[in-house]
């Protein structure tokens, strides 16, 4: 790791006002803009541009060759969300250094999956887990820790420890939310955060920014939680899972009439979208949607006491 300091033009000064404003590592920097910079670290145009481009060397974050892009891949870890079909379609468990997005109706079993991944992270690798710790940050208080004890103890571990490790946060509003997830930088490495649930990612952009006049901020600063987001998920090794309500679609009279919120700016940031919908009783199907490397494929789950399986 190189510090701070042996960047060309940081000084002591500007390493100290870089790190009160949380850019602690040439990696935080590389992958920062030049606007996003001044602004948090209060420096001119200058600097920061010059800051950037020797943290982007000092990391090394030009091209790399496709074999050190397979070797990354290949250190991706998987959480299994407790189907092994959903797993399948998924290319077998929520990803890490990426964003996973779920979508569909109220009760379609979103929040349940999320807080089953909140468990099953905390698993051994050999168990479909990452030995890791969870944070959960909840717009809709909907977090129920009972649910989580219920679903530790159908797997068998000790559910003090593992509501022990989960860090739960409610947000209040759009700032506090993206404050929250900027946070979560800090404990990631220290504490072992494998998984970053935002439950939900949208609500209270929909809330805050209602209308038609305030779409276009709106999604602009969508965008920017998701870059946020994406940088957590690359830097840390850690994945995220979002989820998403429906919302209706006036111009459509044939087929499904609902969409996700957010539109393009999500549906484009996202690595992995999954469409919930309800089937019978507690079976749910899930379809991949937009994924990048997995054909379109469907799974169908249970939601039972023991939490997500089939
Ligand atoms: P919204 O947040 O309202 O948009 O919905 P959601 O997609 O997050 O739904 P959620 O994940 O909360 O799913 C709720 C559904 O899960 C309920 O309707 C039940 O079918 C099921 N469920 C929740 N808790 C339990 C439980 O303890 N046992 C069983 N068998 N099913 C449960
Ligand atoms: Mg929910």
């Amino acid at each position: 790791m190189v510090n701070l300091e042996e960047l060309d033009g940081v000084g002591p000064a500007i390493a100290e006002k870089l790190r009160s404003a949380g850019y602690d590592s040439v990696e935080s920097l590389a992958v920062a803009t030049t606007g996003e910079l001044m602004e948090a670290a209060d420096v001119g145009m200058r600097v920061a541009v010059k800051v950037i481009n020797a943290a982007r060397e000092a990391a090394n974050m030009g091209y790399e060759r496709a074999t050190e892009v397979m070797e990354r891949r290949r250190n991706m870890g998987r959480i299994t969300t407790g189907s092994s079909t959903l797993d399948k379609i998924i290319g077998g468990g929520v990803e890490t250094q990426g964003v996973t997005e779920v979508f569909g109706e109220f009760g379609s079993g979103k929040s349940q999956i999320a807080h089953q991944l909140c468990v099953n992270v905390q698993l051994l690798p050999e168990q479909g887990g990452l030995n890791g710790k969870a944070v959960y940050i909840d717009t809709e208080n909907t977090f129920r820790p009972e649910r989580v004890t219920q679903m530790a103890m159908a797997m068998g571990v000790d559910p003090q420890k593992v509501l022990d490790n989960i860090y739960v946060a409610r947000a209040h509003t759009t700032d506090h939310q993206m404050l929250l997830a900027e946070k979560v930088a800090d404990i990631a490495k220290k504490e072992g955060v494998k998984l970053l649930v935002v439950d939900s990612v949208t609500s209270l952009f929909r809330t805050e920014y209602c209308g038609r006049g305030a779409l276009a901020e709106r999604q602009q600063k969508l965008g920017r939680h998701i870059a946020t987001l994406h940088k957590l998920a690359e830097l840390n090794d850690l994945a995220v899972f979002v989820t998403n309500q429906v919302q209706a679609r006036p111009d459509v009279f044939f087929g499904d009439p609902t969409k996700p919120v957010g539109g393009h700016v999500l549906g484009h940031a996202v690595t992995a979208r999954l469409y919930l919908r309800k089937s019978k009783a507690n079976t749910r199907t899930a379809y991949l949607v937009d994924h990048p490397g997995l054909p379109p494929e469907s799974a169908t789950f249970q939601i039972t006491e023991a939490g997500i399986r089939g």
